[in-house]
């Protein structure tokens, strides 16, 4: 879109046509910052900002929002503490507090659109004063803000954003956008399948039912959504985060990941291996270091936004450009040759897939004879499981994509149905965090269900 020519009215002059086409491509070349180097912004400049912010329109004029600029460095780590996940809080120069004042023209949220569009018209201030910038709605629990704040009842707190500088070695990438011809259309709606995400049928679907922890409409069922579905989510989804060193590196998880790698078999150094799926980027990583030198790892996944994010990824985390090579996986179908690879490698993503037998019907076609296969899922005959069906599954579904973990004994039975287990354990007792191996029957209940299984020859 951006390399498409633009135009303006006729009514303007040849400067003012220069001037307005020069700052829509500043603006256009904005892009978040998630990591700032710590310096400050002097405070009549933060002003400023906040001032130009307020140029923006609100309903009924009535301005019914505030602004609270952070800049005390206590405060500041308080905030990154309280948000949970955004850690750029604390090295920003400045968070303001998207602030509005409740009990006033709450009808279409107008007062929450008023104070998106000062917040919008301030990042944009700041990007045009040489400065990066990010908005964040997770900015953690309220009590604790208002009580950090000194917030009165009678206002919420909605976002913040943190402006600052870059660090240097900041990744310069811009989110993807959608084609402009997905999400506009002339007249009447129109906008294609694989952009439209499946959702519980209903009759309406009222803003008070849904939140992040509360929707009774979210389809964690993967084989309700089609591959491309699920590749369009997954694949913007993944720029929620900057590419960053660490990013994605879930708490739940905990060490599960080494574990399930320590089944990893003896790999020769020219070994041909692909892992599927690995969204984000961090098994990949962590893969990585555990491969002879020499050997050559594919990654297939199922968009180009999720291959240029694990790209600037493992350039972030100092993996050698060109160690890892990439492949668009469609429509379920693996990308790779028939009897050409000694590894495959599936990082908790059969319980994401539609048709999870189809794909290991794959992984048997594309393995040479006596070549591997590293599975793990997330099991649902445990206290995960557990936790899942009471609580996670009424969430939203994660950026990851929708996914049912799957009974460790089907998933047994599906794998002996095509190869030799040569190994295969439980991880974690807990329904998070730990990662204790589970042998023996024992294996069928832990949070994880892992196993190295060997290619039959014909
Ligand atoms: C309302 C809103 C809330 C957001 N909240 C967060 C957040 O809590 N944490 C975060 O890292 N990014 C957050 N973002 C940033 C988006 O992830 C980002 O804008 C998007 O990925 C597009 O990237 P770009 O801003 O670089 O174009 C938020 C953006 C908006 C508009």
């Amino acid at each position: 879109m951006s390399n498409q020519p633009r135009d303006v009215d006729r009514s303007l002059s040849r400067t003012e046509e220069a001037d307005a086409l020069r700052i829509l491509g500043k603006m256009a070349g904005r892009a978040s910052c998630r990591e700032f180097d710590g310096s400050d912004i002097a405070p009549h400049i933060l002003e400023e900002i906040v001032r130009d912010g307020v140029e923006a329109p609100s309903s009924c004029n009535q301005q019914n929002w505030h602004f609270i600029i952070v800049t005390d460095q206590d405060r500041k780590q308080r905030a990154r503490n309280i948000s949970g996940g955004n850690h750029h809080f604390a090295d920003c120069a400045a968070l303001i507090y998207l602030c509005f004042q409740k009990g006033w023209t709450h009808g279409n949220f107008s007062i929450v659109q008023s104070v998106a569009g000062a917040c919008y018209h301030m990042m944009i201030s700041a990007h045009l004063r040489g400065f990066q910038c990010i908005w964040n709605a997770g900015i953690g629990d309220q009590s604790q803000l208002r009580e950090m704040l000194g917030l009165p009842l009678a206002f919420d707190v909605i976002g913040a954003l943190a402006i600052g500088r870059a660090k240097p070695s900041a990744p310069r990438v811009k989110a993807p956008r959608r084609p402009l011809e997905e999400i506009f259309s002339w007249e009447k709606f129109d906008r294609p399948a694989t952009a439209c995400y499946p959702v519980k049928q209903a009759d309406t679907y009222p803003y008070w039912e849904i939140s992040n922890d509360q929707n009774p409409f979210a389809e964690w069922n993967p084989a309700a959504w089609s591959w491309d579905q699920i590749a369009d989510f997954r694949g913007y989804s993944v720029w929620a985060k900057s590419p960053l060193r660490g990013v994605y590196v879930s708490r739940r998880q905990g060490d599960a990941m080494d574990v399930e790698q320590a089944l990893l078999p003896a790999l020769k150094g020219d070994s041909r291996i692909a892992e599927i799926m690995p969204w984000g980027g961090t098994s990949t990583m962590a893969l990585l270091q555990k491969l002879p030198d020499g050997a050559c790892l594919s990654v297939a996944e199922l968009s180009d936004n999720n291959i240029s994010f694990i790209k600037e990824r493992l350039h972030q985390e100092g993996s050698v450009p060109g160690r890892v090579t990439f492949e668009l996986m469609q429509n379920g179908r693996l990308p790779y040759e028939t009897s050409t690879l000694d590894l495959v490698v599936l990082p908790q993503v059969i319980e994401h897939m539609p048709n999870p037998q189809a794909v290991l019907d794959e992984v048997n076609r594309v393995l040479r004879p006596g070549g591997h296969l590293l599975v793990s899922v997330r099991n649902l005959d445990s206290a995960y499981g557990d936790l899942w069906r009471t609580t996670e599954s009424r969430a939203q579904v994660p950026n990851q994509g929708p996914f049912t973990p799957c009974s460790a004994k089907v998933v047994a039975a599906w794998l002996s149905d095509r190869f030799e287990i040569e190994e295969d354990i439980g991880i974690g007792a807990e329904a998070t965090g730990d990662a204790a191996i589970l042998r023996g029957e024992a294996r069928f209940g832990g949070r994880l269900y892992a196993a190295r299984c060997r290619h039959m020859a014909a």
